[in-house]
């Protein structure tokens, strides 16, 4: 089939339209027609090619919204009309212990739907129906996609960083996966503080659920929690100042990247040594994490705060994602 999208046709360049030919279904795929789909931080990152993944017209757009319109053969799991939603994985081998153990993120031959494949910026999305996830009913259609790419990542990242409930847990950036995390965290049971670099944003965070929100001055001391944390999951593109982030981790505490910054960590040793403290990063999430993450959002009323726009208002709202003026997510709804 004919798929009509807006791409990126050069490194950093303003989308303009493209149109491209799907291959056949095969046994696993489905085609999705878009209803909405989130602007993630990380499309900027592939628009700029500040991965090095290189290849144009690429057509962004990581969490898609949409409703089922053709199943092939072998797809159980989903019916025609059904809304799913899609994420940043396209693919995986299936087969690898990654794989077999719900890991699928980790999967060496992992697929991204926008730096292998075509994304959701389009009227149809052809993908393998394994990584398309039924939305519960609860979850509205403009609320769903950012929790796919967003959520999970942030849902997988403080688990994986040992996130139960009753802890300290900070939060750096409240942005469009910030805002999410620390939704996820106080409605979890945990006592939440956020470090922001935007003053309104310090202002709405109670709402949000946070506990303490901390304005990081742009120059001059980082100010200080009121409790040491158990957990800083840092959700900024940014370079900081880590070794000041780590003193305010307590005893075996944990520095938790999502957040991709373009330089390379420079921490000292005795910033670890002296408190037990680890680093870690993390990528989106597994199948059977990306299902419990919308469960938990669904029971748990966790809800992107988002700003619509039209598929054709596609680059002002890229423009605004840049700019850090969205308040959350951005996305683009039909
Ligand atoms: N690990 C993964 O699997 C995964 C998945 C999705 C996204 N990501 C990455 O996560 C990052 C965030 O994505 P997003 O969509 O949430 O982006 P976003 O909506 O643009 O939010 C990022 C937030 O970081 C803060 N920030 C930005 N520049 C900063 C600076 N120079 N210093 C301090 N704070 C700064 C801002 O929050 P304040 O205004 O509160 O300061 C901003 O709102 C990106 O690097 C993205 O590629 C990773
Ligand atoms: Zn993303
Ligand atoms: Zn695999």
């Amino acid at each position: 089939m004919q798929i009509q999208a807006i791409a990126a046709h050069e490194q950093g360049a303003m989308l303009r339209p493209y149109t491209f030919e799907t291959e056949s279904l095969g046994s696993f795929g489905c085609v999705i027609k878009v209803l909405a789909c989130g602007i993630c931080h990380s499309d900027l990152h592939v628009i700029d090619n500040d991965w090095g993944t290189n290849r144009y017209p690429m057509v962004p757009g990581h969490e898609v919204i949409g409703e089922v319109t053709e199943l092939g053969p072998e797809v159980r799991h989903l019916k025609i009309g059904d809304r799913v939603g899609v994420g940043w994985q396209a693919s995986s081998c299936m087969e690898c212990r990654y794989c077999l153990r719900g890991d699928e993120n980790l999967c060496d031959e992992n697929k991204g739907l926008i730096t292998d494949s075509y994304g959701g910026f389009a009227d149809y999305l052809q993908v393998d129906a394994r990584f398309a996830f039924r939305i519960p009913d609860g979850i509205k259609t403009e609320h769903a996609g950012p929790l796919l790419c967003g959520g999970i990542t942030v849902y997988s990242g403080l688990r994986n960083a040992g996130m139960t409930s009753g802890q300290n847990i900070g939060i750096i950036g409240v942005g469009g996966l910030g805002h999410m995390a620390v939704q996820f965290a106080s409605k979890l049971g945990n006592r939440v503080t956020v470090y922001t670099t935007s003053p309104d944003k310090a202002e709405f965070a109670a709402k949000l659920g946070a506990h303490e929100a901390l304005v990081v001055p742009r120059e001059g001391a980082l100010p200080q929690p009121q409790r040491p944390l158990d957990i800083i999951l840092n959700t900024a593109p940014a370079s900081l100042n880590w070794p000041d982030y780590l003193a305010h981790l307590d005893a075996d505490g944990t520095l938790a990247f999502v957040g991709v910054p373009a330089e390379p960590l420079n921490i000292p040793i005795w910033a670890l040594l002296g408190k037990r403290r680890r680093i870690m990063a993390s990528p989106i999430g597994g199948r059977p994490s990306i299902n419990e993450m919308l469960d938990v959002s669904d029971r748990y009323g966790i809800e992107p705060i988002v700003e619509t726009f039209s598929f054709d208002q596609v680059n002002e709202a890229l423009q605004k994602v840049r700019d850090n003026t969205v308040r959350y997510r951005a996305v683009l709804v039909r």
